[in-house]
């Protein structure tokens, strides 16, 4: 592409109030952030547990980064494999009542390497509507294409079940990362079941924040993480870490391992960063506490915007989002909320479907009273309610 091509394009985003912006900021303990010299309270970051910000947790996860070091020096395949991988394999497994799990740098990576992997070139992939970009980038990959279902609405998914012929896999999340909802897992187990379709979960917004010592959606219903052919997350959430991982029965996560593109042509994780993700898990499963305060937490800031006339969506998880609307609006508000000291930044299309731009309000163990008490009173004065 030219470069007047670009700039033309560029300034028809600005114009649209689209253009996305990088700011330097400094997340610090107890949910606030520094950004140029100001601390704001964060309500847009995924600390669901506080754990990115926890001081012990970081002086244990430095010494794991004197002990192991920073390079794996290769792709798993050739001298990438530590025993610190090992070790994060082998918990999460223990954590996620799964046989086997592969690693990947990212969550990004390890959905691409789920749905080019296990949607064979026959099936026809079923996707919620408002699946991850992860998902959909290597859907539209797919030989056989693939067709999305209306968001959670298990009628629309037995519809597409009769009105295309199979075989077919399903994919969904467990939390979906912008409205907050989960799907009723034990029926959409049933159903696919029923259609023998293999089910795959993206758990990242799941993952540590509920379920039994925050295994995640499945447990939180019930369920377990091995009823699904595969479950994908990442460190990058409530384990204030990053990477991804695929986690399956043995036979899955061999294949994965055999044809994984991204998983093969990749460099490994750091081993001492992995070392560094057990510990954030050893914690999280741990310290239960972090996911009552942040139950507690979303209870009370939506009683409290009930009060206040704010309506928000029927979210019962830590991500609560606000529908503004229009994009340029969005972007005021969150603005306007920034000069009040708050952090919270405005989710627009087409990362969100277009007419629904919005402030993703993100809740943490981190988060005292007096900060929700203090979003909810500017949220009331900037939107004049
Ligand atoms: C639902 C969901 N899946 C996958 C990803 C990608 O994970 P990562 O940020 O680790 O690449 C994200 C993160 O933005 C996400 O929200």
């Amino acid at each position: 592409m030219q470069i007047a091509q670009m700039e033309q394009w560029l300034n028809e985003r600005k114009t649209a109030g689209l253009y996305r912006q990088t700011q330097v900021v400094q997340p610090l303990a107890q949910g606030k952030l520094l950004a140029s010299g100001k601390v704001y309270r964060n309500f847009s970051g995924n600390d669901y547990l506080g754990l990115a910000s926890d001081e012990a947790l970081r002086v244990e996860q430095a010494q794991a980064l004197l002990a192991y070091g920073t390079g794996s020096t290769g792709s798993p395949a050739v001298t990438g494999y530590h025993p610190a991988h090992q070790r994060l394999s082998q918990e999460l497994c223990d954590w996620l009542g799964v046989d086997a799990v592969l690693l990947f740098s990212s969550g990004f990576a390890a959905n691409q390497a789920l749905i080019s992997g296990l949607v064979a070139k026959a099936d026809l992939l079923l996707m919620d509507k408002l699946a991850h970009a992860s998902m959909i980038d290597a859907a539209t990959q797919l030989p056989n294409g693939f067709k999305r279902f209306l968001h959670n609405d298990l009628l629309a998914l037995e519809r597409a079940f009769c009105q295309n012929t199979g075989p077919h896999v399903v994919a969904t999340e467990g939390v979906f990362s912008m409205d907050g909802d989960s799907p009723p897992m034990a029926e959409l187990v049933a159903l696919c079941q029923q259609n023998q379709a293999p089910l795959l979960l993206d758990d990242a917004h799941g993952l540590g924040v509920v379920g039994h010592e925050g295994a995640g959606t499945m447990s939180s219903q019930g369920l377990e993480n091995a009823q699904l052919q595969c479950l994908m997350a990442n460190f990058g959430k409530a384990l204030g870490a990053q990477g991804g991982f695929l986690a399956a029965d043995a036979v899955t996560i061999d294949y994965l391992r055999q044809t994984s593109r991204h998983y093969i042509y990749s460099t490994a994780l750091s081993p001492g960063y992995c070392e560094g993700i057990r510990l954030a898990i050893k914690a999280c499963r741990a310290q239960q506490w972090r996911r009552d305060k942040l139950q507690d937490n979303i209870g009370s800031f939506r009683n409290m915007a009930q009060q206040a006339g704010i309506s928000l969506m029927p979210s019962l998880s830590a991500i609560q989002p606000l529908i503004i609307g229009e994009s340029e609006r969005a972007m005021t508000i969150s603005q306007q909320l920034k000069e009040r000291g708050i952090w919270l930044t405005a989710i627009r299309p087409p990362t969100v479907p277009k007419g629904q731009a919005r402030l993703r309000i993100t809740l943490s163990s981190s988060h005292s009273q007096e900060d929700l008490q203090c979003l909810v009173q500017n949220l009331c004065q900037v939107l004049a309610i």
